[in-house]
């Protein structure tokens, strides 16, 4: 029976199909595109043509959002205080509805219908009316944009970025891309911004939106990871450096992520930190120091600095050679040894008297007159310092050997005389004394 149908169908079947759609002509509303795909704050043109029963006049035209009535008519769209200010009726009374929506949000994202009121006439009397509205209607989606990146970028690898949208842009949409809010030029293949072997200059904001738009997406930071830059070593205060002081040494070193630091002193390990500190600085603290900075993807070294730590003369000594007994006559060196930065002056005091200056005091043929107390004075511009005092005891013969008798002038008999030998020696002499070529007495008294 279906079969027969549709091979041949019975004649009031067609008529009847071709009545139906005669009178689906008289009213319609047609939306062209009936999906719109908008850029967030674009305007977006709705195009839309309408077409009502002949023997009708259009009395009013509208656009609504909703299929629902409100007090008996669907709410006209153009009293909506949210669109009054963007919506714009492009259309006419005939067969023209297209509208204009302006600065549209993602809040505008729905469907929107045309409505039309006619009043039927017959011979010019109002014969009643008709109402009509156009479903389903045009559905407007608003995108915004959203920049697209990898995670994670090295040095040297290349880059998509992508500008995202919810949906397809109806209108044929040509990308453009920002970094830093500056212009990129090259690189754009339809959304796609590609970056040839990225370096740490391609690090900044990235964006993008579409020609002829004043729209941007959000920016998104393109964290590019890099070994570290040669490190660069700083010492403060930067001139010179007395002990006690407080030394602050830095090590500056870009890389990303950042680096570890780490110090050396030679080849030894002595702290980590970009920055290495030294309270009270002392000699022992002189010597090369460099850092090494260091992350996952590379390590580098900076040059070594030398800290020389000056100080005031320390541990002064006094040294004299030969050690043992002096006899007038020798040679005699006194060597000065104190230990300071920068080398200090040496001077040479015998008693309080200056005698001369200089590391080595030399005294070539030594006297009796050269015994005495000595010290050396060590300065520098840090400080000074004296050693302890050192004696000098020169040995010598006897000299200056004469007999003195006592009384002086005439002697007579029966009378005491004594009879005195003076002698200058070091140490004291023995005396002894003689009458003729005889040996007479020794004397142990004087
Ligand atoms: C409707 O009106 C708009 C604005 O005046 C115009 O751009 C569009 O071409 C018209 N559409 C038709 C089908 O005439
Ligand atoms: C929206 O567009 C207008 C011009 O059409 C522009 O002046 C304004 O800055 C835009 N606003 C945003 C947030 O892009």
């Amino acid at each position: 029976m279906v079969m027969s149908v549709r091979m041949a169908p019975p004649l009031p079947l067609i008529v009847l199909i071709m009545i139906h759609g005669a009178c689906s002509q008289t009213e319609n509303v047609i939306y062209s595109p009936s999906h719109i795909c908008a850029l967030k704050n674009s305007s977006v043109i709705m195009s839309c043509t309408y077409t009502y029963r002949p023997g009708h006049w259009i009395r009013n035209v509208f656009w609504t959002k909703t299929l629902e009535k409100v007090n008996g008519e669907h709410p006209d769209l153009s009293k909506d205080p949210e669109y009054s200010q963007r919506l714009q009726y492009l259309g006419d009374k005939q067969q023209n509805c297209t509208i204009r929506l302006s600065h549209v949000t993602m809040k505008d994202s729905r469907e929107y219908y045309f409505r039309f009121i006619t009043n039927k006439q017959k011979l010019l009397v109002f014969t009643g009316e008709d109402k009509w509205i156009g479903k389903p209607g045009v559905s407007l989606t608003v995108t915004d944009l959203q920049v697209e990146s990898p995670e994670r970028v090295t040095e040297g690898d290349s880059v998509r970025l992508t500008c995202k949208s919810s949906c397809t842009l109806t209108d044929r949409a040509t990308f453009i891309w920002y970094r830093n809010s500056q212009l990129v030029t090259t690189g754009i293949i339809g959304n796609q911004l590609i970056l040839w072997r990225v370096s740490r200059e391609d690090t900044g904001r990235y964006s993008c939106g579409v020609y002829g738009h004043s729209y941007r997406s959000p920016a998104v930071q393109l964290n590019i990871r890099y070994p570290p830059e040669n490190p660069v070593l700083s010492i403060s205060p930067s001139g010179e450096i007395v002990s006690g002081d407080s030394v602050t040494l830095i090590c500056s070193s870009d890389s990303n992520p950042p680096a570890e630091i780490s110090w050396f002193k030679g080849r030894t390990f002595v702290g980590s930190g970009r920055i290495f500190s030294i309270s009270k600085i002392s000699s022992d603290d002189s010597g090369e120091y460099k850092c090494r900075s260091i992350n996952e993807h590379g390590e580098k070294y900076s040059d070594a600095v030398t800290l020389n730590v000056m100080y005031p003369p320390k541990s002064i000594s006094v040294s004299i050679s030969p050690s043992g007994k002096i006899v007038s006559g020798d040679s005699v060196t006194m060597i000065c040894s104190s230990d300071s930065n920068p080398p200090a002056e040496i001077s040479w005091f015998k008693g309080r008297t200056f005698v001369g200056s200089g590391r080595i005091y030399s005294i070539s043929k030594i006297s009796s007159d050269d015994s005495g107390e000595y010290k050396c004075r060590s300065i520098n511009k840090h400080g000074e310092k004296h050693s302890d005092t050192v004696t000098l005891n020169v040995m010598y013969p006897p000299k200056k050997v004469s007999v003195s008798i006592s009384p002086s002038g005439e002697i007579v008999s029966g009378y005491s005389v004594t009879l005195i030998c003076s002698s200058d020696s070091n140490p004291p002499a023995e005396i002894s004394w003689f009458k003729g070529g005889t040996f007479v007495v020794n004397d142990d008294s004087n």
